[in-house]
């Protein structure tokens, strides 16, 4: 079975060629029109999807070799995530399949990720406690078998990868500030600030990232320009220390209380060295598996979005024409059609 996959749900239009062995193609093209506003137009997004779509199609098939006769599926990103970006890839998807008459689905975002994981660990074994991290979505999901879920814990304000962002930007990085943050960290020192850790000791697994932000926020107003330079790295590796020690510590919890045999992050923050260091250091002592997704799965793409969507059609799940975009569609398990009927 060959699968096309589309994401278009924020600021990359990606499009991706897999089949159950391969990923014979993963285009991922990352807008840039968005770096001058430091942080994701709407419409901008809209209508650079609208511009890239169809030639990362055409650019995927080549790469992979293949032409669209020879593609028996299509998966795309239907939610959650910018509605008018999310419109773009749908509805390119819903045409191609109409004219070609072959089967397509629409896929959660999130289940994508978590899919971007195991397209690196096609062997992994479950219960799986996933972290789920990206700019818009911090989970806790127990994963007991292929397309089932248990959602434990979420974030009640901002996404742990959006407390990089709006961090990053407070402290005058660039856009997306995860990935400088992350590289400014390695050279300070975590324990030179104390940055607060919401809900740490609660024993619910609900995160809240909005507090840490404005913790950095008034920790600065009191630095001198020279200061604030000086003690960037350290600022951000406490700031980094704080954010990922919470996740860590309650994933760690959950996985003990859950009996899972395996640790996974996936999503945009799952490229983060530190949290990977962290959760691998906390499935040793726990003596689970860790699951971490090759960087290029991590970010948004099209191959994860394609793999989920490979597993629900083999499941027997399609879409229909009247398939609609939702913004905040939320990660639900596969229910046979007997589960269903009942
Ligand atoms: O999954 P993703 O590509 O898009 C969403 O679905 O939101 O995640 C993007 C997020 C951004 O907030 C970005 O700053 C963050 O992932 N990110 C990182 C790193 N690389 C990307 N955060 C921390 N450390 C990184 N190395
Ligand atoms: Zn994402």
């Amino acid at each position: 079975m060959i699968i096309l996959g589309i994401e278009s749900s924020c600021d990359e239009t990606s499009a991706a060629v897999i089949d159950e062995q391969k990923v014979y193609a993963n285009i991922i093209a990352s807008q840039m029109v968005h770096a001058q506003f430091g942080g994701v137009v709407p419409e901008l997004a809209s209508r650079a999807h609208l511009r890239k779509v169809a030639p990362i199609v055409q650019e995927a098939l080549q790469t992979a070799g293949k032409s669209i006769e020879d593609i028996d599926g299509i998966a795309v990103t239907h939610g959650p995530g910018l509605v008018g970006a999310l419109l773009v890839g749908l509805n390119f998807a819903k045409g191609l399949a109409l004219s070609r008459g072959i089967p397509f689905i629409g896929v959660n975002h999130m289940e994508g990720h978590i899919y971007g994981n195991l397209l690196t660990h096609p062997q992994a074994r479950f219960p799986i406690l996933f972290v789920i991290v990206s700019g818009g979505h911090t989970q806790l999901v127990v994963m007991r078998g292929h397309l089932q879920y248990e959602i434990i814990g979420s974030t009640r304000d901002d996404a742990v990868g959006e407390a990089f962002d709006k961090t990053a930007k407070t402290l005058g990085l660039g856009y997306p500030g995860g990935p400088e943050i992350d590289r400014l960290a390695k050279q300070g020192d975590p324990t030179k600030i104390r940055f607060p850790r919401a809900f740490l000791k609660d024993d619910h697994y609900d995160f809240s990232y909005s507090g840490l932000k404005t913790a950095v926020r008034t920790h600065i107003q009191k630095l001198t320009p020279e200061d604030l330079r000086e003690n960037l790295p350290s600022i951000c590796a406490a700031f980094q220390f704080a954010a990922i020690d919470v996740l860590v510590q309650k994933a760690s919890r959950a996985a003990r209380a859950y009996g899972v045999v395996a640790l996974a992050v996936a999503g945009g923050v799952a490229a983060n060295s530190y949290l990977r260091q962290r959760l691998e250091q906390s499935a040793d002592e726990n003596g689970l598996e860790f699951y971490k997704p090759e960087l290029e799965f991590c970010s948004d793409n099209a191959a994860m979005i394609a793999r989920a969507g490979m597993e629900r059609i083999k499941h027997g799940e399609s879409s229909n024409q009247s398939l609609n975009a939702f913004p905040s569609l939320k990660l639900t398990s596969f229910l046979s059609p007997s589960m269903v009927a009942r």
